[in-house]
């Protein structure tokens, strides 16, 4: 077979691409692919393209979740790291404590309010005053605000900073288990490969401090129906903090509440980046 690519300036580009494009005419030759089959491939990644489903498309086919392992192996004493997903939406509110990451709603009735605290420190243990949290998830019915009509603007998401201590706490609800978008090509190639599209029930936190790395990771729930067959397989057993439910209505009234709610405890340690661990 002919050189397929010439002078690439890239050191690792030039060692890559090569192999990358050798293991496409592999499976072509070894399965004999037809002119009419690979157009077909061809008008599927133009619709992943137009339809902006890059990112789902490696969601869904896994690829993130191996990017993912291979960047952070071997990393201990921080708080493992997860796919950050297609979902995210750039500048959320800023909320002010009490933080509260939601208005309420029409479908918010049928959740059950949930407190999120814990503290943010270094590797070592030491606080990290200045961390900044941005978190995203889906209501209890609906899923997320951009797919939700009944949901005001970015609700459930929000940005807020930490105490001196490193603490945080932010009021929610709990999140459920939710389908992917399935009405593009990525959804189409999970029906056609016997993939449902369900996620187990999760939030996302993305948090960022001086001198350190930024962390992009989920939190998930015992016992939901999906934790070991997530579309994405995106679940690590070290994210998985229980919900404790309180019922005494004296707790619930402290909290200007009506009825039961749950409290989940996540801290984080954040790496120090790489100039700053040297000095
Ligand atoms: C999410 O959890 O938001 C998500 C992740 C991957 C694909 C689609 C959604
Ligand atoms: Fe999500």
């Amino acid at each position: 077979m002919a050189d397929v690519v010439k002078n690439v300036d890239s050191e690792r580009l030039a060692r890559i691409l090569p192999e990358a494009i050798r293991a496409i005419h592999q499976v072509i030759e070894s399965h004999g692919v037809t002119e009419e089959e690979w157009m077909a491939v061809l008008g599927f990644l133009t619709e992943v393209g137009k339809q902006d489903e890059f990112v789902l498309l490696s969601d869904v086919t896994k690829t993130s979740v191996l990017v993912d392992a291979i960047s952070h192996e071997g990393e201990t004493d921080v708080t493992p790291s997860d796919v950050e997903g297609p979902l995210y939406r750039e500048n959320p509110p800023w909320r002010e404590k009490p933080v509260k990451i939601y208005e309420e709603y029409e479908g918010a009735q049928k959740g059950d309010v949930l407190f999120v605290s814990g503290r943010v420190t270094s590797a070592d243990g030491s606080p990290l005053s200045g961390a900044v949290l941005d978190i995203w998830q889906t209501g209890p019915d609906g899923g997320y605000d951009i797919w939700d009509e009944r949901q005001p603007e970015y609700n459930f998401r929000g940005r807020f900073g930490v105490d001196e201590d490193g603490g945080y706490e932010f009021q929610t609800m709990v999140p459920k288990p939710y389908t992917i978008p399935t009405d593009g090509p990525a959804g189409r190639l999970l029906e056609a490969s016997g993939q449902h599209p369900w996620r187990p029930a999760h939030i996302h936190f993305k948090v960022e401090a001086e001198g350190h790395e930024l962390l992009v990771t989920q939190v998930f729930f015992p016992d939901d129906p999906y934790l070991d067959d997530d579309t994405i397989g995106a679940v690590k057993s070290s994210l998985i903090r229980p919900l404790t439910r309180h019922e005494s209505e004296e707790e619930s009234a402290r909290r200007g509440l009506e009825a039961p709610f749950y409290t989940c405890e996540f801290d984080i340690a954040l790496k120090p980046a790489m100039s700053a661990a040297r000095a």
